[in-house]
């Protein structure tokens, strides 16, 4: 489809305003209208800011129906007493409706790509394909050694995963391997799992680092820290996303700079389970590629990429004692840029450009939290709820226009949701 956004506000261009034509999935022009490029649909930019659509970098989609059921709760008890016996009864069809609930958040507060760990193979390919989020997705891995039947089958799902894929041309989907965490799978599998990876050319998803109960459990067990560990084990030798990165090393920071791997900070997630606070700043510094994800629903409790945001921002100013770290400009870099990066798309989307992939989003200008209209950047870092997006479009597929979605019936989603929700 060929769409015309006139006269809108760009955030990369100095705030000037442009048309935009985007024709396909891409972006065919800024400013300058394509040769022969006839518009099937006109949106009227005049009160819009444009920009590309967030990343989230971290999330589990299906944990959607556990929101708001076990808060205020400690790490381990939450984990291992309350979502794990959950997730074990949970079913295929409650996680695809999980998932649906989860994209229906996203398209609305201007997340256009998600990377995903999940427990229920194809239900995320298959929410993808019907809603038209784009994603990279990992089935999370549990196992002891090479030789675990559990953990064979959950390999073996992740691998079938991408060739169910192939029958979904809808979905706009890559995939990797998720190795949960060091904590659930054995040093042996954990092996097996890269050299899987690196046979496949799949990237890693993986919890790290995560709970000071982990970091000292790791030094006591493994005499090194859990970032030493995995790279020991080959788990660094493929593109890798780590979550979490909340205890860390002078030693893991040099590991984590080499190109190719990708950190992911999740501060609502730290800060609600108790978790501390990630040296998000120092790791910019330190060059590396740090982007930001929110986790799971059940520890956030939102998948709201701008609440996100504030909330890295303001947490890092407050733990260093420095209104300096992080600046605006800072804090949506790791947004946007290191996100992309993270997801693999780095050459392919992320700008608004000629020859992009038309993954943008629209914001209402007119906004009260954003007047006056002096900076943008600090109205995205510091004053945006996520409800100001207006409009949201991946691929080419408009999933949002003036506050409707395309692509999913969400009423039909809440009717599912409180359905499942009743066998909790
Ligand atoms: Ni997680």
């Amino acid at each position: 489809m060929n769409i015309l956004i006139k006269n809108v506000r760009l955030l990369e261009e100095s705030g000037e305003r442009k048309d935009l034509y985007i024709s396909g999935s891409r972006i065919a022009g800024v400013g300058e209208k394509p040769e022969g490029f006839v518009p099937e649909v006109t949106i009227d930019g005049s009160h819009r800011l444009c920009m590309p659509g967030l990343v989230n970098g971290h999330t589990h989609a299906y944990m959607s129906v556990f929101r708001n059921y076990a808060d205020d709760l400690p790490f381990e008890e939450w984990l291992f007493g309350k979502i794990d016996p959950l997730e074990s009864r949970m079913t295929p069809e409650q996680a695809y409706w999980g998932n649906m609930l989860s994209f229906m958040e996203m398209i609305r507060t201007g997340t256009t790509c998600f990377i995903d760990m999940h427990m229920f193979p194809q239900m995320c390919v298959k929410a993808c394909a019907d809603s038209g989020l784009r994603a990279l997705i990992t089935r999370g891995l549990v196992g002891a050694d090479r030789n675990d039947e559990g953990g064979l089958r959950r390999l073996k799902e992740a691998l079938d995963e991408i060739d169910y894929a192939a029958s979904k041309p809808k979905a706009h989907v890559r995939f990797g391997l998720g190795p949960h965490a060091i904590y659930t799978c054995g040093e042996d599998y954990l092996r097996f799992v890269a050299e899987t990876a690196a046979d496949r050319g799949l990237p890693i998803n993986m919890h790290m680092a995560e709970t000071r109960k982990e970091y000292g459990d790791c030094l006591l067990e493994h005499g090194m820290s859990p970032v030493a560990y995995v790279q020991k084990l080959g788990l660094l030798d493929v593109p890798a996303i780590l979550a979490h990165c909340v205890y860390l090393t002078d030693e893991d920071m040099e590991i984590l700079r080499a190109p190719g791997i990708s950190v992911v900070t999740n501060p609502a997630s730290n800060m609600k389970l108790g978790n501390g606070f990630a040296p998000v700043a120092r790791m910019l510094k330190e060059g590396i590629c740090v982007c930001l994800g929110t986790d799971g629903a059940s520890s956030n409790n939102a998948l709201n990429m701008f609440r996100e945001l504030g909330l890295m921002t303001l947490s890092q100013k407050g733990a260093a004692e420095d209104s300096l770290v992080l600046t605006a400009e800072e804090t949506l870099r790791i947004a946007l840029d290191n996100g992309y990066r993270a997801a693999g798309l780095a050459e392919e989307a992320g700008r608004i450009e000629a020859g992009k992939l038309a993954d943008l989003i629209l914001l209402d200008e007119e906004a009260p939290n954003f007047q006056p209209k002096h900076n943008w950047k600090a109205a995205l870092a510091y004053s945006s709820t996520g409800y100001e997006v207006t409009d949201t479009i991946v691929n080419g597929e408009i999933l949002m226009r003036d506050r409707q979605l395309t692509t999913i019936d969400e009423e039909r989603v809440n009717a599912e949701i409180a359905r499942a929700v009743k066998d909790f």
